[in-house]
């Protein structure tokens, strides 16, 4: 078996990719493309990662927004990891899996009374208040909950500017100012304070930035202390990078040490999406045609911005590969789906060789991949595979033209 890449359940097997133990032709010829294929195995692994530096009263909590497919999730569950939504409808999903409320923190800078109220009703670990305005909604849904404040550390992620989300002009957050404030005007018989977050962004190479809002956040939750509220946690968010490249690996367990090297003097919670899921899966795409525009070369392929939005929204640029190795010559291609909008792109210079009804495998995007997904051109979502070892099954089926229109009135 040919290791062509850093990921450990994606190999080439006489010519042909595995996602484990199923081949991903044989699926690629019986399905409809594009479609997701998911490897549970490296999910599970991500997940150990994060579980294996945590002591039993720290907290790893799934940033459910990087893939909320339900099987995802339940086998996140069964890896013993809390979730983090930002949504009632992702609250509502994590609750249909049965996960422990106890291991649930609700984030999210735009919160209503009724998610409010949802997550109040199920006692959630922590409702992470983002601003004002959401302590007087629970003050008028007259509830006491557990909740952090969520910081706005200005600490610059740097990563793309779209996904950078500490940085004091950002609207995430409150700053450690307004948070004192806060805490005082409200007190502690108003409010159940037992713990201050942050997130500053995501796809983050050096850990230094997390450990630098780790301390801010330790700062002011000792701040918090002396006003009497008893802090419990301190949840320094997810944001931790895969490489793109298949080259590297950035690590939990050593972000973990870090941290813990700094203090402990709190709980730790993180919030990890994509260092969870994006490596463990894969989008198949077939070549609908070729054709050259001025000096463009294009490879027109069935998937879309609509199906995997990263490159369109933020310039990412995912390896892409044939299924099958082939011996014939590559070439350079633009790789461009079908919609109308020239951002519709994969990027250009990708060195392929592939003709017509071939099939294209494009990696990492098990995180913000499909649960980015929309029907922009009135495209259909794509179907979710998960091999699991020697078995695999459809973890949601592709969506039908009928399904897609039921709720629409003539
Ligand atoms: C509040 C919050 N927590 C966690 C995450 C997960 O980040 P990542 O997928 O980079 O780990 C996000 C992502 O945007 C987020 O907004």
């Amino acid at each position: 078996m040919k290791k062509s890449m850093n990921l450990k359940h994606f190999n080439f097997n006489t010519g042909v990719l595995y996602s484990e133990d199923a081949n991903l032709l044989e699926l690629s010829d019986s399905l409809e493309t594009p479609f997701y294929v998911y490897s549970a195995q490296t999910i599970r692994e991500n997940c150990r990662s994060y579980k294996k530096g945590l002591s039993s009263s720290d907290l790893a909590c799934y940033a459910v927004k990087a893939n909320s497919n339900l099987s995802v999730l339940s086998l996140i569950k069964d890896e013993g990891l809390g979730f983090d939504v930002v949504s009632g409808g992702e609250l509502k999903r994590v609750l249909k899996i049965g996960a422990d409320p106890k291991k649930i923190v609700f984030s999210g800078v735009g919160k209503t009374k009724e998610e409010l109220k949802l997550a109040c009703d199920h006692e959630i670990f922590s409702i992470n208040v983002e601003s004002e305005y959401e302590l007087e909604l629970l003050e008028q849904l007259n509830k006491i909950p557990r909740i952090s404040f969520r910081i706005n550390p200005d600490i610059a992620a740097e990563s793309h500017p779209y996904i950078e989300t500490g940085k004091a002009d950002c609207k995430f957050g409150i700053s450690e100012e307004e948070a004192l404030t806060l805490a005082k005007k409200y007190g502690v018989e108003k409010i159940n304070l037992v713990g201050v977050s942050a997130h500053i962004g995501s796809q983050i190479t050096n850990t230094d930035l997390l450990v630098e809002a780790y301390e801010k956040l330790e700062n002011l939750a000792d701040q918090l202390v002396s006003l009497g509220f008893e802090i419990d946690h301190i949840d320094v968010g997810g944001g931790l990078a895969i490489d793109y490249e298949l080259e590297k690996n950035f690590s939990p367990d050593e972000l973990i040490k870090k941290l813990k090297q700094f203090s402990s003097k709190y709980n730790l919670t993180l919030e990890p999406g994509r260092s969870i899921v994006a490596q463990a899966g894969v989008l198949i795409t077939k070549v609908l045609g070729i054709k050259e525009n001025g000096s463009q070369k294009f490879l027109i392929v069935d998937a879309g911005m609509n199906d995997l939005m990263r490159p369109s929204l933020y310039s990412a640029r995912h390896k892409i590969d044939n299924l099958v190795e082939s011996s014939e010559k590559k070439d350079l291609y633009s790789i461009v789906g079908p919609v109308c909008e020239t951002a519709d792109s994969f990027g250009s210079d990708f060195e392929v060789n592939a003709n017509a009804g071939d099939y294209l495998v494009i990696y990492s995007v098990g995180a913000y991949g499909s649960s980015m997904g929309s029907n922009y051109n009135t495209r259909l979502k794509p179907a979710e595979i998960l091999v699991d070892q020697k078995s695999h099954k459809v973890i949601r089926k592709a969506e039908t033209f009928d399904n897609l229109i039921k709720e629409e009135e003539l």
